[in-house]
């Protein structure tokens, strides 16, 4: 099928202007003006900007987590992915102990398959760092899954300093990018036992118990970690100035480290985990959002291009999951949904709000993570060859953000009550529309796994990066 997005304004990392897309056998055929033959399906994308599918390459969609999962299910979470503009996810799969993780990636390709609306990619966490699992690295990247997460924090799945870095070391050796989790587990862990000793058990004590500083510790480290490892870096989650500042200090020292931050580092602040009936529960996070101070700097980040993704950490829960740690904020399981409200709150908070533009929107959500991790020139733009994963965004669009509308299962949300402008009105992944009209049009196992290349030595070439 030929299909022609036409009337719109296609925005790119760089630039925008008018024009029209054609796309054939699922791929953008053409970019401009007068690219419709007769015959050709047309989307009418008339005050609507075209933008390349976004990529997020955060997730934990159906993450297994105490004998079930979370609340998503790849079918749902992907709706929610392909409602929120998004048409790529990279979700981290997290190994048993003690299991190959050849078992791991199996298991996840399994759940996948049958649900995904949208195409999908990997990454491989690495809990472990015994030799059989380090022997299994290079088989991972052979198997597209060409990068792992390695965690300074949570008991079940940090690792030691030793462990990170022979796991780097390794990860380096096998043309991988290491992605890191930088909190201070140690430190963290011994704050939270102090509080709950207290009786400081509410969420509102969340963010007191993980500090800036336990995360700016973590990232100094692990940036030292990866210069001695001789390891390419990207981190995740970046929540605070000062973390952000280890990055820039080990960009300077001549360290290839990619940085990102999540929707909810720019929208919340910790005040707002202090909320009535266990309300803030909703937000519970990690890293923990942080001051005003931090959000600002982290908006100015974006467009100082010092911070190269924003991805969203979709971990959705349910009210009853969250009930856990009702009397005990650390067995509250953390994470927040974010797959469907990443390009809208980007939007609505950063574009409309003139901190950052529609390009830097594009070049944040899909350009560089395409670069990144090794799925450009394939994705993240719109351009001819490419697949034609677009996105028509209808800018006049306004909506309150509910748990009752948004298409996550978790059934509460951080994000209730919060106006958004803006919204997807079709979403085409490959060619084919899984969002038309606003309405629902694609169906479950149309996405497909992608096997990924080791990517680019450093980040995007797009973003021109100011350095300290
Ligand atoms: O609290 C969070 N972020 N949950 C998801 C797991 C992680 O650390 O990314
Ligand atoms: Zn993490
Ligand atoms: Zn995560």
């Amino acid at each position: 099928m030929t299909i022609v997005i036409e009337g719109g304004t296609v925005v790119s990392a760089v630039g925008r202007f008018k024009g029209d897309v054609r796309i054939e056998g699922g791929r953008i055929a053409a970019v401009g003006l007068g690219v419709k033959s007769p015959g050709d399906t047309v989307l009418d994308a008339s005050g609507c900007f075209v933008l390349p599918g976004a990529i997020d390459p955060h997730t934990h969609i159906e993450m297994p987590s105490g004998g079930g999962f979370n609340a998503d299910t790849w079918y749902s979470g992907t709706v929610a992915a392909a409602f929120g503009g998004t048409t790529t996810v990279i979700d981290m799969i997290t190994p048993e102990r003690g299991r190959p993780l050849a078992e791991a990636l199996g298991d996840w390709q399994a759940r996948a398959r049958p649900g995904a609306m949208v195409d999908y990619g990997f990454h491989m966490s690495l809990i472990e760092a015994r030799p059989e699992t380090l022997a299994e690295i290079p088989a991972m990247v052979r198997a597209g899954v060409p990068s792992f997460k390695l965690y300074l924090a949570y008991k079940a799945l940090m690792l030691s300093d030793a462990e990170a870095f022979a796991a780097m070391r390794a990860i380096g050796r096998a043309g991988g990018l290491a992605l890191i989790h930088s909190e201070n587990g140690e430190v963290i862990d011994l704050l939270v036992a102090e509080a709950v000793a207290r009786g400081e058990t509410a969420p509102k004590y969340h963010a007191a118990t993980r500090p800036a500083a336990a995360e700016a510790e973590a990232t100094a480290r692990a940036c030292r970690l990866a210069e001695l490892a001789e390891a390419r870096l990207y981190v995740v989650h970046i929540s605070c100035r000062e973390a952000l500042a280890e990055v820039l200090q080990a960009r300077s020292r001549g360290l290839k480290v990619d940085a990102e931050t999540c929707t909810q580092y720019l929208v919340f602040t910790a005040a707002d985990l202090d909320q009535p009936d266990f309300a803030g529960s909703t937000l519970i996070c990690s890293p923990p959002v942080r001051t005003d101070a931090d959000r600002d700097a982290l908006w100015k980040a974006l467009a100082a291009r010092q911070v190269d993704v924003v991805a969203s950490d979709h971990c959705p829960w349910t009210q009853a999951q969250r009930e856990r740690g009702r009397d005990r904020l650390d067995r509250i399981p953390g994470g927040l949904p974010g797959l469907e409200e990443r390009i809208p709150f980007l939007y609505t908070y950063g574009v409309e709000e003139g901190a950052i533009s529609l390009e830097e929107l594009v070049a944040l959500t899909a350009t560089n993570p395409a670069r990144i991790f090794g799925l450009h020139p394939a994705k993240g733009s719109i351009a001819p060859g490419a697949d034609a994963d677009v996105v028509v965004w209808d800018p006049m669009q306004t909506r309150i953000w509910s748990a009752a509308t948004h298409h996550t299962l978790a059934d509460q949300t951080p994000y209730e009550n919060l106006p958004v402008h803006g919204a997807a009105r079709h979403v085409l992944v490959r060619g084919r529309p899984v969002v038309q009209n606003e309405a629902l049009a694609g169906e479950a196992g149309y996405g497909k796994f992608l096997p990924r290349s080791g990517g680019p030595s450093s980040a995007p070439q797009l973003s021109k990066r100011r350095i300290g």
